[in-house]
């Protein structure tokens, strides 16, 4: 997969490629990421980017013709383009999964007062990741990037993937590490058995009822 980043600020993304997991897909081949700065694109001689916007009002608006011209440089037939905005469709895992099918994304991250509506013209799909109100798209970006490459083949063990919170509408099951009693709180017993089919059980019943517990939403 190819994973393109439209952005005004490209040094965001440093820690973010460069650590853990993402890393080494990276290394590995699984993704090729590119942060691309969009100014570059800017045919205006002071690198103008943004504007006030018609009508007035607070802040500056992204404008059309950077974004139109960096997007159209980097498209081909198997592109997907993105917006990352607070208007977008709220993310999920199922979408993540979607997204993780497609040999190349276009992420464009807003700031400011947001994109000229015309840009939209030019977006596969607009995504939120929550109802909160980001100063810019980098996160987000991150995040549905994140989400994405881990699901890529090779990325992490495929069985991780199996028990994972929200596969099955079901958060992930309760697990523990040594020592076994940390300040009289210990681990449940069955888990110590070597009894697989118990452990397995206990497991599933775990999963259930924490999504009961917690996030009631999930099972209906
Ligand atoms: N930009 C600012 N806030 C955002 C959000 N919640 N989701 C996606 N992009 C954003």
């Amino acid at each position: 997969m190819k994973i393109d980043i439209l952005t005004l600020f490209p040094e965001m993304f440093t820690g973010f490629l460069n650590e853990s997991i993402i890393k080494r897909a990276i290394e590995k081949g699984s993704v090729n990421v590119n942060i691309c700065n969009f100014r570059d694109y800017t045919l205006d001689p002071h690198g103008k980017v943004d504007d006030t916007p018609f009508g007035g009002g607070n802040g500056m608006v992204l404008m059309c013709q950077p974004i139109f011209d960096a997007v159209e440089a980097l498209k081909t037939e198997d592109s997907l383009v993105i917006m990352m905005t607070p208007d977008g469709v709220k993310y999920e895992q199922e979408k993540a999964y979607e997204l993780a099918n497609n040999k190349h994304l276009i992420i464009l991250c807003g700031h400011y007062e947001g994109f000229d509506e015309r840009i939209r013209s030019i977006v596969d799909l607009e995504i939120s990741i929550g109802d909160y109100v980001l100063t810019g798209g980098e996160i987000p970006a991150m995040v549905v990037s994140d989400s994405v490459i881990r699901l890529l083949d090779g990325v992490i063990a495929r069985e991780s993937h199996l028990n994972e919170s929200f596969n099955d509408n079901l958060l992930d099951y309760e697990t523990y590490t040594k020592p076994r009693d940390f300040r009289g709180m210990l681990v449940p017993d069955v888990l110590l058995s070597g009894d697989h089919k118990k452990i397995q059980d206990f497991r599933e019943k775990s999963r259930y009822n924490r999504t009961k517990e917690r996030r009631s939403d999930l099972l209906r």
